[in-house]
């Protein structure tokens, strides 16, 4: 049985004070959920005051970028050091981190190996752009990344990941993908692709959330399919009302 998770990236919004007002509305709003992992990922600047927000409550921190290293001459990067005990997830490998600046599937790779030895649930993105989708070469271009993404990995190591499959023209674009079609890209594609490197078993305990405008009017859909274990969520995380409704649809897996 896969926890369903659902995880807010707010990306490059909130200030300090709006990132502390919403994780506190958040908080009380969600009190009593129960059977969904809930995580919200602030900007850094937000992490440690979002942290004491959230503290004792069910809810979940994660960052949204990490560099491997653990120390050193690397202006304006946040290392795994840092995160350790701050926050329990990482994005890794976001598409607009691959897009706009220039991370690799290597660099990705060694982001999840590094977050791993520091306590850190990588949550890895992957997925394809518009060109590659309309080409059919989805289901190759996606299975790769997550081949990249887990090469060198242990079996045990392999399960604490979390990997979001995010087509790059669904995000942001209010042009979701079809519900079944994730299901089958993530049922086949990514979960094939750990069974492949590992084993079947391995492959059905890897959490597998979709994102890509997942809205509450939609998050159901995805959230009725077998392989989806949850979403990971911009827009629709930026505001209490909206957020709460797609944790509330991820209930449709603990009913
Ligand atoms: P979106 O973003 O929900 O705004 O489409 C998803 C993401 O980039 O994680």
């Amino acid at each position: 049985m896969r926890t369903p998770i659902i995880a807010g990236n707010w990306k490059m919004h909130k200030t300090l004070a709006e990132a502390v007002q919403l994780a506190h509305e958040i908080r009380e709003a969600t009190a009593d959920i129960n059977g969904v992992e809930i995580v919200l990922c602030p900007p850094f600047t937000a992490l440690g005051a979002v942290e004491g927000v959230i503290a004792a409550s069910k809810v979940g921190l994660g960052a949204q970028n990490m560099y491997w290293e653990e120390q050193g001459a690397f202006t304006g990067e946040i290392s795994p050091l840092m995160l350790d005990g701050l926050c329990d997830y990482v994005i890794l490998g976001h598409s607009e981190r691959r897009q706009f600046f220039g991370e690799t599937d290597e660099g990705v790779n060694k982001k999840i190996k590094a977050a791993l030895s520091h306590h850190l649930i990588p949550i890895v993105c992957v997925g394809e752009n518009l060109a590659q989708n309309e080409a059919g070469e989805t289901a190759a271009f996606v299975g790769g990344q997550v081949k990249a993404a887990f090469a060198g990995l242990s079996a045990e190591d392999a399960i604490k990941v979390i990997v979001a499959y995010e087509p790059i023209w669904a995000i942001g674009t209010g042009k979701n993908a079809d519900p079944a079609t994730a299901n089958s890209i993530i049922g086949l594609s990514i979960r094939g692709a750990i069974a492949e490197m590992y084993n079947e078993d391995v492959a059905q305990q890897v959490r597998i959330q979709y994102g890509g405008s997942v809205k509450p009017d939609n998050v159901e859909a995805y959230m009725s399919q077998p392989d989806i274990d949850g979403a990971l969520v911009g827009g629709a995380s930026l505001k209490t009302e909206s957020f709460v409704a797609l944790v509330k649809g991820a209930l449709v897996k603990v009913r």
